[in-house]
Order: structure tokens, then C-alpha cells, then sequence
């Protein structure tokens, strides 16, 4: 791609506008990359639909009080993800400052009488403040005196975020093409990458599975110092330490318990972090795909190829090349969840016949049969294909290879519309003080029924998650001798069976992997502001059922490590003025998954009385009306004892787990409590009491769903 002189000022967009003809701009904040995702999607669409091209832009490395000077020709988007208690993400963090501003200071005055815009929320409807930015956003617009376009878009990450969006954008756009006075028009597929097979390219710069110029280099084992951290930018290839299951009945279940060395690394990390892991696509899917599109053979699977981008300023290559087709599906491209519909239409127009066509079309646009035959079945989008033209989905026998109709899909087209792998993220259950150099993670393996088929799949099927089942096969792989299990089970991981795991090392011409001894892991550390008060005085009550209990086992290890200095340095009566550490966990059986049993006794015998360990046996204990203990009726036996701490003594509240039932069980029995410790009813003293806990960041949840 050529590069053109930038002129003039980077942070002025309106300038940058004008220059480049351009009739849009959209922001957006993004903290994972979702919002961006979308902000792309937009810009595309905007060009295939009308042929504008728009800039698509960082709303922190502009100057976002010149929007008072976008013409009344153009159009600004916004799309707006809400964090947390309804945060901004960092990059809009600015934005929403200056609007929020009685008289915001934009460049000529403080009104926005000119500006048409667009806004479309990406939230989560399990928090309470959903879509919080978006609203506050369009209301301030509003208010300035701009003008929306079409509606205004929420889309629910919980749920439907791909429907919401393809529910709000048409409308959107009618009112669009009228207010900018431009045509429909364009084939509504253009290419965004230029793909070339090389054939000559020094093979220590291929990409296999590194996620980074800079693994690359590490991985070619170069002695060149490299500087500046790893982040999710550039994950960190992390040897595994040690691993193990945490069930002691797994049979149908597991639970993994895996730690991975920093040692050199240079990363650091708090309890109550987040680790990002980056799993990859296990065989089957990778042969299933390379299989459908014609890829398979030796000679083609292990092709370098080239990717450039058409316009950077639209889309950007998602992952590091030159790469080969196998890295690509294994490693960088997301193929093993559910196909979107988005995806699956735009796709129809490369079926290798009429009737594989009309099967896209229609899973494409009929929301009712997609939800059938492929949402509720969990089909990936190379079983789409194979199921489309009438292939069986079924992994072949030892040995062979998927024999499936091929497709001529184009490979810059495959690039555009299936999306990147994305690390996932858990709760680190280690503390740094106690394990300096080694991050530890304790998942649950995910696995469960899809529904029935009517057509393709009659029966259900096991569907598996991708990222913990490879982190249950690193465990194997690792440990050397697999957790006994039940035959569910087994299939599962044969299915889900990952031979190469990323090893940074390569060997031969084709670049293939070799197994090293160690198993390399890429992984990154998102920070949190789930943390304990630095004082040991001041009583915390955590609440974490199941995996929940994970960063409470890197809360207690931090005071333990405390407690060890705190003796040392005072004496065996350190502790003593230390306030309580309310645990509380819950898990079905005592002898089956209870997680870290071995280890509790020792925290608390070096925390001498100050851990205080609840739990609930859901399948063990029972309540007088026969109904299941949970952590939540723990805490309401001991409100006499707990509710006097949160009151009077400022205690510190944490949850963490389901976000779906459990945390919002719980919030409703600290309500109760709360209310009747204040005099008043839990509906209002008890709401108040919340409100108020959550606001001075005294109750804090790392919840999921
Ligand atoms: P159950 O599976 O017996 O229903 C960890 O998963 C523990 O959390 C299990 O003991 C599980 O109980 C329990 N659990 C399930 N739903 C819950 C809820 N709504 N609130 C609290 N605990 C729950």
C-alpha cells in the first residue's frame, strides 16, 4: 500500500474530513475491541451501501471539541460501549467529560446546531446502568442542540448484540441516505485485503501462531533485547508451571487449576487481576475448515500467505502476516463458535450450487429458522457450509480427512467476515506477593447440551467450550497423564484434541510445530479494581460460590503474606488487632467439588481466627423446608454478626460468580439485611444502603455470565 504524506494537524478530524472527501466519521469506545468492531462494520457498510468512505477514529487522539465545526453535509457516529457501573471506556473517558460540561468548550462557542449524528450503545443488561453512555451521550447531543439520525441503537452483550444491530442499522440508514441526500447503490461487497501466496519468504518470519512481531522474534530466538511490556497487544508465550484438576469426583465434570511462569517476563500483577488467555482452534475444526475450502492437501495448508489492506483506514490486517493457511484457522481466526448470521449471508453468494445458495440465504435472513437449525444446534460456520451442501458433519474415522464439497470463497473475504480469536479472560486466584512469578487460574470446563436439529442433527450434541477446553488439554498435555474421566468427557477432548500447542519453536521448511518440553501459553494481564483495602483493620466479607472463589483465594494469600511479615516484624500477637475475613463459598458436595480444600486449613491457621470460612453444601445440606443451602442463606443466618461490620465498621463487600442468579440473589439478601440493620425496610433503607456501598466502591463484583 502506498503511503501518503500526512499533512496538518493528527488530532484534527474535521481537517482530516475535508481532505479526504470524506461525508462520515465514526468514533468509538472500545475497551476490548467490540465497539471498534462495529465502528468498522459501520464504515464498511456505509461504503458498500452509498460508496462514502468514512474516517473511522480514536476518539482520544482527537480533538473532540471541534465537532462544533463538522459541516451540516457530514456525519458523526458514535459507538459507545459502558463498562462497569456505567463508565465510559478510557478513550471516551474525554467525550463524555466535555459533554458533560454545562458549557462545553468546543472550538467556536458551546453549541452543536450543525451536527447531525448517529449513536448506537453497546451494553450489558445484566448491570444495572445499561447503555448508560449512549443515553447520556445522545441527551447531551440533544441538548446542544444536534441533530440524531434514525434511532438510537442499544445493543445487549448478554444477549443479542448482533440482533440489535442488525435491527437498528436499516432503519438508520434510510434516514441517512436522506438526510445526506445520497443513493443506495454498489454491490455491497467490496474487498477489503489483497492476498498473495508468496513462495520465497525467509521462513523465521512466518507467523505460525505468535501473536506478535515481537514472539516472532523471541520464537527465532534472536538475541535481540526487545523493549516495552507485554500486553494484549503483545501477549507473553508463558511456560506452564504447574497444573492440576480440582475435583476430586471429575468424572463429568472438571476443573482446572493451571499456573504459568513470569519469571524474565517482566509482567506483574495484583490479586484480583484479570488474565487474558488465547486459546487455539482444536484439529478438527482447523481440518474441517482448511477441508471445505478446498486448503486441505499438504502443499496448500502450509502456503505462506501475504495479506495487505485496500485501505487501512477501514480495515486493518487482524492478525500478524505473512502467515500460512493452518496458523491462520488455528490460531488467529475465531471458527469454532456459533456462525452469525452476518456471516452466513454474506457468505451465500460463493455456494458451490443453487441449492447450497438458497440454504444461506434463507439461515441468513429467516431469524426464526437460523435460531432452529443453527443457533440452537451450535453450528460452526464450516459445518454451516458442509451441512449447506449436504455433507455429513461427522469427524472422520482415524486417519482420514473430511472429504467436503469445496467452496471457492476467496480468501480476503474469509478474512473480512469470520472474526479474530479473542484472548478470554479469568480471575487470577494467586496473589503476587505470595507467587511473585506465577499466575494462577482456576477454571471450570464448559461443556453442555446444544438443542436438537431438526435437520442436520437430530440428537443434540456435546458442544464444548473453546478456551477451557484447551486449557483442560494444556493441563494434559502437561501433566502428562489425563484426569480419569466419563466417556462424554473423553470424546469431548478428543474433539476437541489439540495436538500442536503454540511452542514458539519451529522445525523443517513447513514451519510445523515441535513439541518442546515446556507448553507455552500466550497470555496478558488486564488490571482490576477489585482489591482489597490496604488496611488489614478494616473488615471484608467476600461472597464467591463455585470458580467465584477464584481471586478470593489471591484476596486471602495476600493477607497471609501480610500476616507472615506482620509476625516476623511484632510477634506471634500481630494479627490481633487485624478485622475479620468472612468467606463465603458454596459448592455442591464436600467430598466432590470443593475446590482448594487441601489448602483453607493452612490460610487459616496462618491467619490465625482472622479467616472466617462459610460454606454451602448445596446437594449435602438442606434448608427445614427441604430447599438447598446456598452462600446467600448463610449470609442471612449470620446478619446479626455481619450486618453491624457493614454499618458501623465500614466493612468492604465483594462478589464474584454468576452474574445471572446467583449475584443478583445475593445482593437482594444483603438488601434485607441492610434495611432491617438501618431501622427501615429492605425496599428502602436497604436499597439506599446498596446504592451507597456501591458508590463508595465498598461492594465490588467480578461477575460473569
Ligand atoms: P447447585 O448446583 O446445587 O444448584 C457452585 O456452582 C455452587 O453454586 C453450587 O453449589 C451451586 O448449587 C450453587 N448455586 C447455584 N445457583 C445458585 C444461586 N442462584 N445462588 C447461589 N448459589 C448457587
Amino acid at each position: 500500500a502506498k503511503k501518503v504524506e500526512e499533512e496538518g494537524d493528527p488530532r484534527n478530524f474535521v481537517e482530516k474530513m475535508e481532505r479526504a472527501g470524506k461525508r462520515a466519521v465514526i468514533f468509538y469506545g472500545s475497551q476490548t475491541g467490540t465497539a471498534e468492531e462495529y465502528a468498522i462494520r459501520l464504515a464498511k457498510e456505509a461504503k458498500s451501501r452509498f460508496g462514502l468512505s468514512s474516517l473511522v477514529c480514536d476518539p482520544e487522539e482527537h480533538d473532540m471539541n471541534l465537532l462544533d465545526q463538522v459541516p451540516e453535509n457530514a456525519v458523526v457516529f458514535f459507538v459507545m460501549a459502558t463498562y462497569g457501573e456505567g463508565e465510559p471506556t478510557d478513550n471516551a473517558a474525554a467525550l463524555m467529560e466535555l459533554l458533560s460540561e454545562e458549557e462545553p468548550d468546543f472550538s467556536q462557542g458551546n453549541r452543536l446546531e450543525n451536527l447531525n449524528y448517529v449513536v448506537f450503545g453497546l451494553g450489558n443488561k445484566t448491570y444495572e446502568f445499561y447503555n448508560e453512555v449512549a443515553k447520556q451521550l445522545d441527551k447531551r447531543l440533544e441538548g446542544l442542540g444536534a441533530k440524531r439520525i434514525g434511532e438510537r441503537g442499544e445493543g445487549d452483550d448478554d444477549k443479542s448484540m448482533e440482533e440489535d444491530y442488525l435491527a437498528w442499522k436499516d432503519p438508520m440508514w434510510e434516514t441517512f441516505s436522506k438526510v445526506l441526500g445520497v443513493e443506495e447503490g454498489g454491490s455491497g461487497d467490496v474487498a477489503d485485503f489483497l492476498v498473495t501466496e508468496i513462495t520465497d519468504h525467509p521462513p523465521e518470519k512466518v507467523f505460525h501462531g505468535e501473536l506478535s512481531p515481537r514472539a516472532l522474534i523471541v520464537a527465532s530466538g534472536a538475541n535481540t533485547p526487545v523493549s516495552g511490556g507485554y500486553g494484549i497487544k503483545n501477549p507473553y508465550p508463558a511456560p506452564v508451571l504447574a497444573s492440576k484438576e480440582l475435583f476430586a469426583v471429575s468424572g463429568d465434570r472438571n476443573c482446572v487449576h493451571i499456573e504459568f511462569d513470569l519469571t524474565g517476563s517482566g509482567m506483574t500483577y495484583q490479586h484480583g487481576d484479570h488474565v487474558g488467555i488465547w486459546p487455539s482452534n482444536p484439529d478438527v475444526e482447523v481440518d474441517r475448515m482448511l477441508s471445505v475450502l478446498g486448503l486441505d492437501s499438504d502443499s496448500k495448508r502450509f502456503n505462506i500467505i501475504d495479506i495487505e489492506s485496500l485501505d487501512p483506514a477501514l480495515a486493518k490486517v487482524p492478525f500478524p502476516t505473512p502467515a500460512t493457511y493452518d496458523a491462520i484457522f488455528r490460531h488467529y481466526l475465531d471458527i469454532s463458535a456459533i456462525a452469525s448470521r452476518q456471516t452466513i449471508a454474506f457468505l451465500s453468494r460463493y455456494a458451490p450450487n443453487e441449492n447450497a445458495k438458497q440454504k444461506l440465504t434463507e439461515w441468513g435472513t429467516n431469524k426464526e429458522l437460523y435460531a432452529q437449525e443453527i443457533d440452537g444446534p451450535a453450528l460452526k460456520l464450516a459445518e454451516v457450509l458442509q451441512a449447506a451442501s449436504g455433507d455429513s458433519l461427522d469427524q472422520p474415522q482415524d486417519g482420514q480427512s473430511f472429504n467436503s464439497t469445496k467452496w471457492s470463497i476467496p480468501f480476503d473475504r474469509i478474512v473480512s467476515s469470520v472474526p479474530r480469536l479473542q484472548p478470554r479472560y479469568y480471575s487470577i486466584s494467586s496473589s503476587s506477593k505470595l507467587h511473585p512469578n506465577a499466575i494462577h487460574v482456576t477454571a471450570v470446563v464448559l461443556k453442555y447440551q446444544s438443542a436438537a436439529s431438526p435437520v442436520h442433527h437430530h440428537e443434540p450434541r456435546w458442544v464444548f467450550g473453546l478456551s477451557t477446553n484447551f486449557i483442560l488439554n494444556v493441563k494434559n498435555a502437561h501433566s502428562g497423564s489425563n484426569t480419569p474421566m466419563s466417556e462424554t468427557t473423553a470424546n469431548a477432548l478428543e474433539a476437541v484434541t489439540m495436538k500442536k500447542v503454540p511452542s514458539y519453536k519451529l522445525a523443517g521448511p513447513r514451519g510445523n510445530y515441535v513439541k518442546e518440553n515446556v507448553y507455552k501459553v500466550p497470555i496478558h494481564v488486564r488490571r482490576s479494581t477489585f482489591r482489597l483495602p490496604t488496611s488489614p483493620k478494616v473488615p471484608i466479607i467476600m461472597i464467591g460460590p463455585g470458580t467465584g472463589v477464584a481471586p478470593f483465594r489471591g484476596f486471602v494469600q495476600e493477607r497471609v503474606a501480610l500476616a507472615r511479615k506482620a509476625i516476623e516484624k511484632n510477634g506471634p500477637d500481630a494479627l490481633k488487632d487485624w478485622a475479620p475475613m468472612y468467606l463465603f463459598y458454596g459448592c455442591r458436595k464436600s467430598n466432590e467439588d470443593f475446590l482448594y480444600q487441601d489448602e483453607w486449613p493452612e490460610y487459616e491457621k496462618e491467619l490465625k481466627g482472622v479467616l472466617r470460612m462459610k460454606v454451602a453444601f448445596s446437594r449435602e445440606m438442606k434448608k427445614p423446608d427441604g430447599s438447598k443451602v446456598y452462600v446467600q442463606d448463610l449470609i442471612h443466618d449470620l446478619r446479626a454478626e455481619l450486618a453491624p461490620l457493614i454499618v458501623d465498621k465500614r466493612a468492604y463487600i465483594y462478589i464474584c460468580g454468576d452474574a445471572k442468579s446467583m449475584s443478583k440473589a445475593v445482593e437482594e439478601r444483603l438488601t434485607q439485611m441492610l434495611g432491617e440493620a438501618k431501622g427501615g425496610t429492605a425496599q428502602v433503607e436497604g436499597v439506599k444502603e446498596l446504592k451507597m456501598l456501591k458508590e463508595r466502591n465498598r461492594l465490588m463484583t467480578d461477575v460473569w455470565s
